[in-house]
């Protein structure tokens, strides 16, 4: 039985990931504090793959604690999820993020060193890009990040690339997410955002259950084929199946990559509007607001490195992306309670 440590593991990617990795014969292990996160997933989640969900409750910073995890399951590799991730609030409230996200990723290579588990699979994403000069967008690109979580983000990559120098025993693999979306196809896992939500399709998803009673589209004047903002969605269950093809690649190569995990096609922000009232059969009203700060035109992947190295690539539409995200939300008009 190989068992792979899910930190953040009942988050959103994490949960989904929780239920690929059991698919593919993995015995995951979830670590969480909750913090950004709720406990009834575990529930969902036994419910779903049908058996008992192997967890603890914890700071990932907690050295000796995630230590005591790898040497008591005898972890074949770990799957760190467990961040914080909302854009704006990094701007708000930078020294939470630096010590949330680099702090935690420090200890939890400590942990890892002193336990001999050198197998890591990092939850990275686009905005290490910031704003590209075009698209789509490969990993050789320049990293610039353009706020406080995404130099977390470019921070944590280059930690681990500075162990995979110092001590050839590690090997890792840095997974650059773009816009995860969507929902487990049962409808009983999916995005959870505490408060309003920061991203689009949770957004319209609360509109068309009828939480909210419009979209805000941050501006229609960007240089786009409609004006408004372009970006790669991807299933978040195409994205969770990335994350089984990098683990067997690590696992078997005992390669080093890092890659992009993307569709490599854009779509609007008013393509997603209609997608999502066409997969609802709801109305989803907006209105066009003033530009977001921070926000950019396009951002889009190329995703041939993945399918290289990884035998890895999406599949799933945005048509599927709006019907399994409509199924989880309509399903849960309040989300986990
Ligand atoms: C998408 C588009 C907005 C909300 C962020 C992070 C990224 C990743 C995903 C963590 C943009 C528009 C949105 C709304 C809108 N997170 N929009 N009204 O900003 O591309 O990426 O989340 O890894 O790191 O940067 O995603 O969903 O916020 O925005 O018009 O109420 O939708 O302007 O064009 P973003 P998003």
């Amino acid at each position: 039985m190989t068992h792979i440590l899910l930190t953040g593991g009942a988050g959103y990617i994490g949960s989904h990931t929780y239920l690929a990795l059991v698919q593919a014969g993995y015995r995951p292990v979830i670590l969480d504090d909750y913090s950004n996160s709720h406990p009834a997933v575990l529930a969902r989640l036994q419910q779903i793959s049908g058996q008992p969900v192997l967890h603890a409750r914890g700071d990932v910073a907690d050295v000796a604690l995630v230590r005591g995890l790898l040497e008591q399951y005898q972890v074949a590799a770990v799957v760190h999820f467990a961040a914080f991730k909302a854009v704006g609030e990094s701007v708000e409230q930078p020294l939470k993020y630096f010590d949330n996200n680099i702090t935690g990723m420090l200890r939890l290579m400590q942990a890892m060193e002193q336990a001999g588990c050198r197998r890591l699979v990092f939850s990275s994403s686009a905005t290490v890009y910031g704003d590209p000069d075009s698209v789509p967008i490969t990993e050789a690109f320049p990293l610039r990040h353009s706020s406080p979580y995404g130099c977390t983000k470019v921070v944590c990559e280059e930690m681990i690339a500075s162990m995979l120098g110092a001590n050839p025993a590690w090997r890792a693999g840095v997974l650059r997410y773009f816009n995860p979306v969507g929902a487990h196809a049962s409808g009983l896992i999916g995005e959870n955002p505490q408060g309003v939500p920061n991203n689009l399709m949770p957004y319209v998803a609360q509109v068309a259950i009828g939480r909210r009673q419009h979209l805000n589209i941050w501006g229609d004047d960007y240089p786009t084929p409609d004006g408004t903002g372009l970006r790669d969605y991807i299933h978040v269950a195409d994205l969770a199946e990335g994350h089984v093809a990098a683990l067997d690649t690590l696992l078997r190569d005992q390669r080093s990559f890092t890659v992009n995990l993307g569709t490599g096609r854009g779509h609007s922000v008013l393509e997603v509007v209609a997608a999502f009232a066409a997969a609802s059969g709801r109305p989803v009203p907006y209105q066009i607001c003033p530009r977001r700060p921070g926000d950019i035109a396009q951002c889009y992947a190329d995703p041939s490195l993945a399918r290289e190295l990884l035998g890895w690539r999406a599949s799933r539409t945005l048509a599927d992306m709006c019907a399994d995200s409509w199924r989880w939300q309509s399903a849960n008009p309040e989300g986990y309670v």
